[in-house]
């Protein structure tokens, strides 16, 4: 067991923001900003249904799930080439960068793009590229996960898998997300059974709105690795002993529960409570254009509101290392290097 030091309480954002760690719950898209959005309906041509930023930016006040993402597919319909999920990628890996993150996972809808008519190719190709460069010019190691979009029918989401082969070596998982309710897990256990046979790594939104039920469905029925948000396990004693037993990840995004009113205040969030009970959690921007704030931002404000310490810091920034799906050599390298940080402060102290 590594022995975490206590922090003086005026350090401990600078130790936050220091700590490596592993962004495992991005979606790219969700990290346009309505000032890319804007630059990019310029030179794309595309009609946006708001007169400038400011205004984009006033209508982000959501009440739910579904009234953020009909926002985030508005935006998203500005990316139309190779260079423009390029851009928006890069743009994403400056900012973690500066967040000291050293492993992103990012989710990406091809969906959501190849209905408009844009060509897989240069979806997949650009966001790619973006991460071989982050990996070159920031030393982030990053990968691709492909999400199928729940409120679509199967066929649709094995028609996309199909589609996307001849990229499978541009992407190491596949995902589940879009409108939770009324759209449970196991309406995607044939996609996800081929997705496992390729070889792919499988995650799934579950319990993000929706009961403890689409959590077990994710992990039985799909046989998910990670859950994506899963805060709703706490209304279920015998699921969270299993996420305990088990070491289930789970990818809570603070900021994004607060925009979309799963918690009323970042104080009422679980968790602290999780983490608490022994749950693996990691926590993640989920879409930091719209819900307010990148990694560190989500650390930063829910150590303040849940009175978290060095010790959670450790844990939380562990937690999101082991829980990648990077190699054990890159494992093992961030983790001295996590390590080393935080010795590095408690000598300071
Ligand atoms: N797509 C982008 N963000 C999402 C979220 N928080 N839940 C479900 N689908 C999403
Ligand atoms: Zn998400």
């Amino acid at each position: 067991m590594f022995k975490v030091h206590a922090v003086a309480p005026n350090r401990l954002n600078a130790l936050l923001k220091a700590m490596p760690k592993a962004e495992l719950h991005i979606h790219i898209e969700g990290s346009l900003e309505p000032e890319l959005i804007f630059k990019m309906a310029e030179r794309n041509g595309v009609q946006l249904p708001f007169a400038d930023v400011a205004a984009m930016r006033a209508a982000y006040a959501f009440t739910d799930l579904q009234s953020f993402l009909d926002l985030y597919y508005a935006g998203a319909s500005v990316l139309l080439h190779e260079q423009d999920f390029y851009d928006m990628a890069w743009a994403y890996f400056e900012k973690a960068a500066a967040d000291h993150v050293v492993r992103a996972e990012l989710f990406f809808d091809p969906q959501t793009h190849t209905a408009r008519g844009v060509p897989m190719a240069a979806v997949i190709e650009g966001l790619s590229r973006a991460c071989r460069d982050a990996q070159t010019a920031l030393n982030i190691s990053a990968d691709l996960i492909l999400c199928f979009l729940r409120h679509l029918p199967e066929a649709d989401a094995l028609a996309t898998l199909e589609a996307a082969l001849p990229w499978r070596a541009h992407f190491i998982g596949v995902g589940l997300d879009s409108s939770e309710v009324g759209n449970p897990p196991e309406n995607f256990s044939r996609v996800f059974a081929k997705a496992r046979a390729l070889g792919l790594h499988v995650v799934a939104h579950a319990g993000e709105e929706g009961p403890p039920a689409y959590i077990w469905s994710a992990l039985q029925e799909l046989q998910v690795e990670r859950i994506d948000h899963g805060v709703q396990a706490i209304h279920d004693a015998a699921l969270m002993a299993h996420l305990v037993k088990h070491q289930t990840p789970l990818t809570v995004c603070p900021l994004s529960n607060l925009k979309l009113c799963v918690f009323k205040q970042l104080s009422d969030h679980n968790l602290g409570q999780m983490l608490e009970a022994g749950v693996c959690v990691t926590i993640n921007s989920d879409d930091p254009a719209y819900f307010g704030g990148y990694l560190n931002d989500n650390y930063v404000q829910t150590f303040a509101a849940l009175h978290l310490d060095a010790q959670s810091a450790y844990k939380l920034a562990a937690n999101s290392i082991e829980a990648s799906f990077a190699t054990l050599e890159q494992k093992h390298h961030w983790m001295h290097q996590l390590k080393q940080c935080f010795q590095g402060f408690s000598e300071q102290d």
